[in-house]
Formats: structure tokens, sequence, C-alpha cells
């Protein structure tokens, strides 16, 4: 059977997802240790678990459609209004949403190397992503960015802190450039890491959707990262009511009922949060200082992630850890995610002897 003649233009036209290809390997993530997905180390709040566990119990039925308790809890939080928030089953179906509401074909979507849903959300729609090259020391190139900006530019993405580099822009650059972008470009700020930052300057861009309200600025943020919930699939997106409400025409925001309960109650525990992130900081510390007396070469990062460069192959490097049951990421050079400590140190201890093996080789 010949499907290409139904098959959208789009998806016909579509490199393949990076991220759909990294889903469809046979590897069986469950048998190792998973410092790869940037996922939390200690989990989620025990008061959204016990939410989560009850609400489940009535998930024959739909969550609230409106999502409205959700939505006034997040837009309280930020002091913002309802109508400036969009909740969505994680932020991954919310760039979806973006992309719906926002990109037509041949329309660009600007950004440095980043997420790769941002590539899918472009190329889907028949829009062009332009990469531009990160700075030398892997951070948003912002000059670089503006540069680049044509007549063609529709959205630029900025992820602060990026992945997968984990370095970040601070505040005050970040803000000069917002201001600098023409007001017909949208700027779409992912901040799916932030919570994480311990810099003062690495702050999030959300106080902009009041204080510039001519500035087309949309804010990204979920529960899976800082929050522990990536499984149970809820983010947000927040920015004026016009932009939120082209974003409420298009699919891709329904949320699950014990997804809408778990968000709601694990915003209200943010002193778990705190204590919690304590322990991430101390093991991202633990890596950084490691990775460097080893040699490798760490960017320093405001994430729950480290980018390192082995300086040797980063996919021999990701292998011979993965026969040692730890998973890391190795995009070209290696990105590993913050573990509970006795993984951090395995996972230490496992590369000194893969550094230590590549050193031989190399003299023999
Ligand atoms: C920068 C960034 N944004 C967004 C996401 C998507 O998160 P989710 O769809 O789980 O909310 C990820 C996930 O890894 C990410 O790294």
């Amino acid at each position: 059977m010949d499907v290409t003649k139904l098959i959208s233009k789009a998806a016909l036209e579509k490199e393949e997802s990076r991220r759909a290809s990294r889903a469809a390997s046979n590897i069986d993530f469950s048998k190792l240790i998973r410092m790869g997905f940037n996922e939390h180390p200690f989990g989620m709040s025990p008061k959204a678990l016990e939410v989560i566990i009850e609400e489940s119990k009535t998930s024959n039925l739909y969550g609230d459609f409106q999502k409205k308790e959700l939505t006034e809890k997040l837009a309280d939080f930020y002091g913002l209004e309802p109508e400036n928030v969009l909740a969505g089953a994680g932020s991954s179906p919310l760039i979806e949403t973006i992309g719906c509401a926002f990109l037509n074909p041949g329309d660009e979507v600007l950004m440095c190397p980043t997420f790769a849903a941002f590539i899918d959300m472009a190329q889907i729609r028949m829009a062009t992503p332009v990469i531009v090259p990160l700075t030398e020391d892997k951070v948003y190139d912002l000059d670089a960015l503006y540069e680049a900006i044509t007549d063609k530019t529709k959205i630029i993405v900025v992820c602060n802190p990026n992945n997968p580099t984990g370095t970040y822009v601070g505040k005050e650059k970040l803000i000069e450039f917002i201001k600098k972008v023409p007001d017909d470009i949208l700027i779409l700020m992912d901040e799916a890491y932030l919570e994480f930052a311990t810099a003062s300057d690495c702050v999030s861009m959300y106080p902009l959707i009041k204080e510039m309200p001519e500035k087309p600025i949309i804010v990204m943020k979920t529960f899976s990262k800082y929050y522990g919930m990536a499984g149970v699939r809820v983010g947000y997106a927040m920015g004026n009511k016009a932009l939120i409400d082209a974003m409420k025409k298009c699919p891709g925001t329904m949320i699950s009922k014990a997804g809408q309960a778990g968000a709601i109650a694990a915003l209200a525990d943010q002193d778990y949060y705190k204590e919690v992130k304590k322990k991430v900081v101390a093991g991202m510390t633990y890596l950084e200082e490691e990775l460097t007396k080893l040699g490798c070469k760490v960017y320093h990062s405001q994430t729950n992630f480290i980018l390192f460069d082995p300086y040797m192959d980063a996919q021999e490097v990701r292998n011979a850890l993965m026969e040692r049951g730890i998973m890391i990421s190795a995009p070209n050079i290696c990105r590993v995610s913050v573990g509970k400590m006795e993984e951090n140190e395995l996972f230490i201890k496992y590369m000194k002897e893969i550094l230590e093996e590549n050193a031989l080789k190399k003299e023999a």
C-alpha cells in the first residue's frame, strides 16, 4: 500500500524528528540509571503524589475542560490574570499549539541550537527553522540572533537556561535584546529549567508581560523538571490575552484530572521543592568539580544537567556508560543529568575508568 498520497505535504517534506528517533531506540531505559533525560532525581512533592493517587481513582472522568482552578492558581502565583495563562499537557504539546497559532508556511523561526521540539514546531507548519550558532562558550548568542532577523522572521525562541548547554543569558542582556527586537516578532521564552538556577541574574521574563504590553512575549514553563512530574504531563504558557486567545483556538491544551490536581498541589508545596533543590545543587556542584578534575571541559550550568566535553568520542563514552548501566545523552558532546548522590558517584567512578581506558588505548 502506498500511503504517500495520504500524508500531508508538511509531514512528507519534514525531516525525521530528532525526538521521535530517540524515542524509537530499542534500549530498555527501565534497566538503566537514567541520567540522560533531565528528569528530577528526587521526584515530586509527596503531597502532590498523594493528590494524584486519590484523583486517579476517578480518572474515568475528564478533567475540568476550562482548567479553572489550575489557571487561577498559576495566575495568582505570578501576579497575572487568568487570561494570561494557558495550561496544557506539558510544554511539548504547547509548543505545537504555538506553531498552530502563529506560524504560516514560509515563516522563519530563529533560534540557537536548543530543544529539538522547536525545529519540529517550525517544520510541521512548513516554516523554516533558522539556527544561529552559540557563542564559543556555548551561550545563546543574542547578537547573532538579532543580526539574523529578516522580514520573514515570525518567532525567536530563547531557551533560558538553555538545553542542551545548561548555560544562560543574564537579565540585563536579555531585556536589552527583547527591547531591540521589532514588535511584530513573537519572542518565545522557554524557561523549562529556570527554577533550578542559582545565579541571581538568571531570572524569568514573565514580568515583561505586564511591563512591556507592546511586546509579544510568551513564557513557557513545565511541571516536568523542577516539580518532578514529567510522567504526569503538565506545562503552561503565559502571555498577553490576545496571544493566549489565539492559542486557545488550537489543539494541545487538555490536561488529565490527576494532572490538574497534582500541579495545584505541587505549586502549593514550595517548601518541599526549596529543600530538594539544595540536594540537586549539591549534586551539580559535585559533578562539575569531579568532571573538571578528570580533565573534561565543563560548561557551568543553571539547570539540573551538565554539558561536558570528555575530549574523546561522545558516543563512545555514552556506549561505555550504557554497558555499565548508566544512560546519559550525547548529542555531539556529552550531557549528564544530575542524579541522587550515589548515582553521581557511580557515574564519576565509571567516567574515570572510561577515560583511563581511552588514554591507554591512545598510548598503545
Ligand atoms: C528546554 C525544554 N523545553 C521543554 C521541554 C518539554 O518538557 P515537557 O513537555 O515535559 O513539559 C523540555 C524537555 O526536555 C526541554 O528540555
